[in-house]
């Protein structure tokens, strides 16, 4: 029980909405002629591509894209943006994405709710400039405090990581992510997501260096020292906040 009537909850979902079109249209302003540009998945990521593929339209801005799955690449095909890949742009001049939560102080991020992560890894690590988009929800002073932490992991012994993860590594639990009707939930990279529950997270580097240690893991949604600026919006407008 939330305690909220339907009609509170759609009206939630409205200033979100606006709030996810407020954060994208101040970070697409940063995308010039010529660019190449790393496009992020999720709705805020989504909306972010819609208000990108108006000005490529309206502007006949020449860029080039990679996409950090295969939903946000056929979003851009359909829009009109080109796509490209990392022989013919092997550097990024930016990434624009959004994320689960990011800590106020050290702007390290915990991404991959949409099962991205590892994609948009890569994608944000070729960038010159990372942008991270969000709502004013997502900033927290403690990371894992509004959701689990997404760890990809290869199908073949998916069992075996589990354990590590709550014997070694100290999760409370690693689920993997299943899908509605109850499969285990798959990556566009065909491997698994282990949605880990940790207490709250204080040494993240830490953290990171030993989930990525374990055999088998291939990555996780923590992403330290990557965003070069986070755009919050919110009712006040849009914030930025910078490392
Ligand atoms: C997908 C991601 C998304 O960027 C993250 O989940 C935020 O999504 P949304 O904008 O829908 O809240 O990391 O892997």
């Amino acid at each position: 029980m939330t305690g909220l009537s339907s009609e509170d909850i759609s009206h939630q979902r409205d200033a979100q909405l606006q709030f996810k079109r407020e954060a994208a249209q101040a970070a697409v302003k940063y995308i010039e002629d010529g660019m190449a540009v790393g496009l992020g998945s999720g709705t805020t990521a989504s909306v972010m591509i819609d208000a990108l593929a108006v000005r490529v339209k309206n502007e006949n801005l020449r860029i080039r894209a990679i996409p950090t799955s295969e939903a946000s690449g056929e979003q851009a095909r359909r829009l009109g943006i080109t796509l490209s890949d990392f022989v013919q742009d092997p550097i990024l001049d930016i990434a624009i994405d959004g994320a689960d939560e990011v800590h106020r102080e050290t702007l390290t991020l915990i991404k991959g709710r949409g099962g991205a992560l590892l994609r948009e890894k890569i994608v944000a690590s070729a960038a010159r400039k990372f942008i991270v988009i969000v709502d004013d929800r997502k900033i927290v002073d403690s990371l894992g405090s509004r959701m689990p932490l997404p760890i990809e992991v290869i199908p073949w012994g998916w069992e075996r990581i589990q354990t590590l993860l709550i014997s070694k590594i100290g999760a409370r639990t690693a689920h993997p992510r299943t899908e509605k009707d109850g499969r285990i939930y798959q990556t566009d990279n065909h491997n698994f997501i282990l949605d880990c529950v940790f207490d709250p997270i204080t040494d993240a580097a830490s953290l990171a260096r030993d989930i990525a240690a374990i055999t088998g893991v291939v990555d996780h949604g923590l992403f330290i020292d990557m965003a070069s600026e986070v755009l919050v919006a919110g009712q006040n407008g849009v914030a930025s906040l910078r490392r």
